[in-house]
C-alpha cells in the first residue's frame, strides 16, 4: 500500500483514541487527505439524546471544510469497540456516505482497516464512493 495511506490510517488509529462514545463503547476514528496533502482528523462524538451523535467521518470532513478545502482524495477509517483486541474492519454509515459525497468524486477512496490494537495492520481494503453510494443523490449536478 501507498505510504501516503499507512500515514493515513496511523492518523486515524491515534484519534480514534479521542473518540467520546459512553453510550454504545465504540471508537472510531476517521483521517481524511486532501489533494493538496493536508490531513483532517475526526473521532465519533456521542449524546445523551443519541439522535445528535456525529460520527468520526463527519467530524473530520466538517473539521476541513471550516478551513477551507474542497478537494479530497481519501478518507482512512478505524472502527473498534473500547476494549477490543483486534478492531474489525468497519463501513460508514448510510447518513456520513451521503455527506461526504456532497464533497467527493466518484474516485474519492474510502480505506477501511483491520487493525490490532497495539496499532499493528492486519488488513485494510480501499472502496470508490461510486462503490459505497452509487447512484447518489448530488443536487449541483442537477441543478
Ligand atoms: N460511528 C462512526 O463514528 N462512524 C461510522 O462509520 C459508524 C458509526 C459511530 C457512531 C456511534 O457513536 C458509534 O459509532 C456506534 O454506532
Amino acid at each position: 500500500m501507498d505510504k501516503k495511506y499507512q500515514n493515513l490510517i496511523e492518523k486515524a488509529f491515534q484519534v480514534r483514541k479521542k473518540a467520546y462514545s459512553p453510550y454504545s463503547h465504540f471508537k472510531v476514528g476517521a483521517a481524511l487527505l486532501c489533494k493538496n496533502g493536508n490531513v483532517y482528523e475526526g473521532c465519533n462524538i456521542e449524546n445523551g439524546a443519541f439522535s445528535p451523535t456525529i460520527c468520526a467521518e463527519r467530524v473530520a470532513f466538517v473539521e476541513a471544510i471550516k478551513n477551507g478545502e474542497r478537494e479530497f482524495e481519501a478518507v482512512a477509517i478505524v472502527t473498534g469497540p473500547k476494549d477490543a483486541n483486534v478492531y474489525e474492519m468497519g463501513s460508514p454509515c448510510g447518513v456520513c456516505r451521503q455527506f461526504m459525497s456532497e464533497f467527493c468524486n466518484d474516485d474519492f477512496k474510502i480505506i477501511m482497516t483491520k487493525i490490532k490494537s497495539n496499532g499493528e495492520l492486519i488488513d485494510s481494503k480501499e472502496f470508490t464512493m461510486d462503490e459505497i453510494l452509487p447512484k447518489r443523490f448530488k443536487l449541483k449536478d442537477l441543478k
